[in-house]
């Protein structure tokens, strides 16, 4: 109801009557002004006058249902979704979801997450209406082994995206995204497998959108599309942007795993190949090396002080030397 209420001020030019909306919605003048109100707690200026009706003065900036779904171009990426005022992390509610049968392609988005989940185990700082937080559902026909790739494809997608608004994101292997070297984006890839098959790979997306500061523990490394643009940007068209890139690039990969074109989009916007790096191997040694690139299964070619070649799967690598 809240929904069509919002539609009906929308669309109309200036005043509208309540009597107008109750036409249109075939419902009471109380569920018309109990809409309104719920609006209005939501942030909504709406104006009310006699014989006049209702008018939509200012719409807050909140993640929007309806205008996503108006925006998607995708075929099932996000044509069933959940936007929330708050959760713990919408990782987790999307866990709970797959257990229980939810389908390819939910998306779950929040305002807020009170408990954000980061990677090895950090917490995700969440700023109310500020960033974008979702989480995408997805149960594709692969083996456990070519889930690792899932992460870049989210990375490459999440660069066209914000290409398309207008900037230059470079990738950090394999799950951030950059901008002016400090982090702007980053991705957390969890999954439910046996040793042959899938049941759900879920990646949880945190995009910071209209942030201008951030806690003093990340504020060295951290930065948002208005801090780099100086100018705030609509959360909703940027979601619509992620899931439209996402599933041509997804699709892509499940025809054909062995090239896809997502790596080529992570290759081309790299901010490791040729740097120095280092990192902690399997056997929880530290090592230095020089990157070489991104292999055809998505691994990170890195030849060690010592020459020889290794191929990263996963984990963290950080530039230069490590403290
Ligand atoms: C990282 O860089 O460590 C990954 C951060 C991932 C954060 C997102 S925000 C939406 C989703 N829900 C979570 O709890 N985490 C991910």
């Amino acid at each position: 109801m809240k929904d069509s209420v919002l539609q009906a001020l929308r669309q109309s030019d200036g005043f509208v009557s309540g009597q107008k909306i109750c036409a249109l919605l075939g419902v009471t003048r109380a569920a018309v002004w109990k809409a309104v109100q719920m609006l209005r707690s939501d942030g909504y200026l709406i104006e009310a006058q006699p014989r006049r009706g209702y008018r939509l003065a200012f719409e807050p900036d909140r993640l929007d249902r309806m205008k996503l779904a108006e925006l998607l171009t995708t075929c099932r990426i996000g044509r069933s979704c959940e936007i929330l005022a708050q959760v713990d992390s919408t990782n987790t509610l999307c866990r709970t979801r797959a257990r229980e049968g939810a389908s390819d392609g939910l998306v779950i988005a929040a305002e807020h997450q009170t408990a954000g989940r980061g990677r090895s185990g950090r917490t995700w700082h969440s700023d109310q209406c500020q960033a974008l937080q979702f989480s995408l559902l997805l149960r594709p026909a692969l083996p456990p082994s070519r889930a690792a790739l899932i992460t870049q494809i989210g990375a490459a997608a999440m660069a066209q995206a914000i290409v398309s608004a207008g900037f230059e994101p470079q990738i950090k292997w394999p799950n951030d995204l950059l901008l002016n070297g400090k982090k702007v984006c980053g991705i957390l890839t969890e999954m439910s497998c046996e040793l042959d098959r899938i049941h759900w790979v879920i990646m949880g997306v945190g995009l910071n959108v209209n942030q201008t500061d951030f806690p003093p523990d990340i504020e060295g490394i951290a930065t948002s599309l208005a801090a780099v643009s100086g100018k705030t940007h609509d959360r909703t068209a940027l979601l619509a942007k992620f899931l439209n890139a996402f599933e041509p690039l997804f699709d892509d990969y499940l025809a054909n795993p062995a090239s896809p074109q997502a790596l080529e989009i992570c290759r081309r916007r790299s901010s490791l190949t040729g740097r120095e790096i280092s990192f902690t191997d399997d056997a929880g040694l530290a090592q230095k090396a020089i990157v070489l690139g991104i292999d055809s299964v998505g691994r990170l070619e890195v030849r060690l002080a010592d020459g020889q070649l290794r191929r990263l799967l996963s984990g963290e690598v950080h530039l230069g030397h490590q403290k």
